[in-house]
């Protein structure tokens, strides 16, 4: 397997860029990723995350992955596994392309998709990172590799891609740009970049909130991964989707470089960082081809559908509504995840009683709630997870109208390490309807979502 990925003798290519180059000076590189076996950056990652595991003794033929990922890790697991008798399970965002969720299927991966609402932003699957944890904990057949917090994610970079750039640039590099995903690539390459010279400048690349490119994390999003080091870069700089779907249009049709968008942001974030100076080498990352996002396209182009085609529906995908069924029956599978109100009106009344957690808005809050709740809109969550208890072992029950939207700040809760969190079934208006107390229980009876 080592010798069909990245190494010494076989790396990826580096191509200068002519045509969509502002500079007169700065040389600009690109670092053709889709030249791994499967496609992406990330076939580096998966096969060092499964050879780390297996030396660590935690692999054994039959063992079955899970792992989130924004398709591409997934691709490369799914792959690698096949061939050495590891079977996957990737919980993943239906935001990610049709494109990479059909085709891991195809590989044979069990995809289970959760909801748009299980990502606060667009993109950002906290949801499916807390299902991929919580099944590792749940079922002893799963391993997970956790690409989010596991060394061997930086590590491929480090002994791959970072090597590779500093040979084929002769060591002349001055810059090295990457997107900001787990971080794996721009921590790893960056680490053995500037041990080789403190002076190359490692440049991280953003998309902004709510943005639509998939495999990147916004400032906001940055906080699931472990592997994000502000520190050891010198300086990030956020791109819209604008810039970087118009720069991947024009890579494509300029320069003839089939990058996909998330090469595109990586070059905008290139040209806003890296000044045009005689002897600057710029190296940046391009993580995989347009291939893979013929819907993304067609939403950013609207004019590339075919003639009498107004939408997606030519995609062979389920609607959103069938997909947003097919999510929820999926996600009310697991009984773990909630409390009926009778048993969670008992522990409010013990010494073991949990902190309830009301993700409501504040006017719904004001105008009724059960006592003792805390209130923090499932908004505001990710900002405000500083009011949530340290102790991650702390009961968390989490309250909405009608049970809904608090299961996903349950999987939100989990993301972030809680282990002992459920969602209120049926929510406050089943707590009225059993007649359990509330702060104003007119109000409540009326309220429904
Ligand atoms: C298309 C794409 N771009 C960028 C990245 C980000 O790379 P990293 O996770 O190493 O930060 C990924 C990661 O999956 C990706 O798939």
């Amino acid at each position: 397997m080592m010798g069909l990925l990245s190494s010494k003798e076989n790396p990826t290519p580096i191509v200068r860029l002519n045509k969509v180059v502002p500079f007169k000076h700065t040389r600009v590189y690109a670092k053709l990723e889709w030249y791994n076996p499967f496609g992406a950056v990330k076939d580096r990652v998966a096969n060092n995350l499964i050879l780390d595991a297996e030396e660590r003794g935690l692999l054994s033929s039959g063992k079955k992955l899970v792992e989130a990922t924004s398709g591409n890790t997934g691709i490369g697991l799914a792959l690698v596994g096949n061939l050495k008798g590891y079977s996957l399970r990737t919980p993943l965002s239906d935001q990610i392309p049709v494109e990479k969720r059909t085709v891991l299927r195809f590989f044979g991966a069990e995809v289970i998709e959760l909801d748009d609402a299980l990502c606060p932003l667009p993109g950002a699957p906290e949801g499916a990172i807390a299902r991929a944890r919580e099944t590792a904990q749940t079922e002893d057949e799963f391993e997970i590799l956790d690409q989010y917090i596991n060394e061997a994610n930086p590590g491929a970079h480090y002994r791959t891609t970072g090597p590779e750039i500093w040979r084929q640039t002769q060591g002349h590099i001055t810059h090295f740009v990457a997107g900001l995903g787990t971080c794996g690539t721009i921590t790893g390459t960056g680490r053995f970049l500037k041990e080789q010279n403190r002076a190359v400048k490692v440049l991280g690349v953003a998309p902004e909130d709510g943005h639509d490119i998939p495999g990147v994390r916004s400032k906001r999003q940055l906080g699931q991964t472990e592997l994000y080091h502000p520190e050891e870069y010198d300086a990030e700089v956020d791109v819209s989707d604008e810039e970087a779907y118009d720069l991947c249009l024009r890579l494509n049709r300029e320069e003839s470089i089939v990058a996909g968008p998330s090469s595109g942001m990586n070059l905008a974030g290139a040209f806003k960082l890296v000044p045009d100076e005689p002897g600057n080498v710029v190296v940046v990352i391009f993580c995989d081809n347009i291939f893979k996002y013929a819907s993304s396209v067609l939403r950013h182009f609207p004019e590339l559908r075919p003639p009498g085609k107004s939408d997606e529906s030519d995609s062979g995908a389920p609607s959103r509504n069938e997909q947003f069924l097919a999510n929820l029956v999926e996600n009310l599978k697991n009984p773990h995840d909630s409390i009926r109100v009778k048993d969670l009106n008992v522990q409010l009344e013990s010494s073991a009683r949990p902190v309830l957690l009301d993700i409501r808005s504040e006017e719904h809050f004001a105008e009724s709630h059960i006592p003792g709740s805390i209130n923090i809109p499932q908004d505001d969550l990710s900002d405000r997870s500083a009011e949530l208890p340290d102790d991650r072992d702390a009961a968390i029950v989490t309250v909405c109208n009608i049970g809904k939207f608090s299961k996903y700040a349950t999987l939100f809760l989990k993301s972030k390490g809680y282990r002992n969190v459920r969602s209120a079934k049926g929510g406050l208006d089943e707590w009225v309807r059993k007649g359990f107390q509330t702060t104003n229980a007119v109000v409540a009876a009326n309220d429904s979502q």
